[in-house]
């Protein structure tokens, strides 16, 4: 599958999801949990692979993306911390969903088709292979195996660190892992 359309159905997967979360009729803590993993598994194989694979297409529009990654981090940190049973639970589910709407739509509708023409479509293809592959492997260690404990930094702080590390002393290659939990 090509790397914008693997993107785009993982989109659809997060929107349904938050969805699900506002109308307020299933099982919070399970749908919360499965959001939790979709989302950080989904936004680390931006940041690890595919943003700095795609950097040069739209340099500004990727170091935004970095830090709309960092504040949804934070918004999500702070729904996974709140009882469904507490006034904020709704409101912070709200302001999540909001973030995010920006967020993928800039994707989908600024950096995706800029991508589209700046790649063939082998090599899109081989980038939503490897993409795939590695969100099986994040999302089967879960949130917590990507997503760093605390408020400081967040995994797009860690992620975009750890990709310019080889332009700067031109050898090493990013790392894959990173220390979460
Ligand atoms: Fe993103
Ligand atoms: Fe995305």
């Amino acid at each position: 599958m090509k790397a914008t359309s693997l993107l785009e159905s993982q989109h659809r997967r997060i929107e349904a999801l938050l969805k699900q979360l506002e109308s307020g009729v299933a099982d919070h803590q399970a749908l919360l949990g499965e959001l939790a993993d979709h989302l950080a598994a989904h936004m680390a194989i931006e940041q690890d692979i595919f943003y700095p694979a795609i950097k040069r297409v739209n340099d500004d529009l990727v170091n935004e993306s970095y830090e709309e990654h960092a504040l949804a981090e934070v918004a999500l940190k702070r729904l996974l911390a709140t009882a469904p049973e507490d006034d904020e639970f709704r409101a912070r589910v709200i302001a999540l969903k909001e973030l995010l709407q920006h967020h993928l739509q800039e994707e989908e509708e600024e950096l995706f088709p800029a991508v589209l023409g700046a790649l063939d479509k082998d090599a899109l293809e081989q980038l939503g292979q490897t993409m795939q592959q590695r969100f099986e492997v994040v999302l089967a260690g879960g949130y917590a195996s990507v997503v760093p404990k605390g408020w400081s930094t967040t995994s797009a702080d860690v992620s975009k660190q750890s990709s310019q590390r080889p332009a700067r002393k031109g050898s090493h290659r990013p790392k894959n892992s990173r220390s979460a939990a």
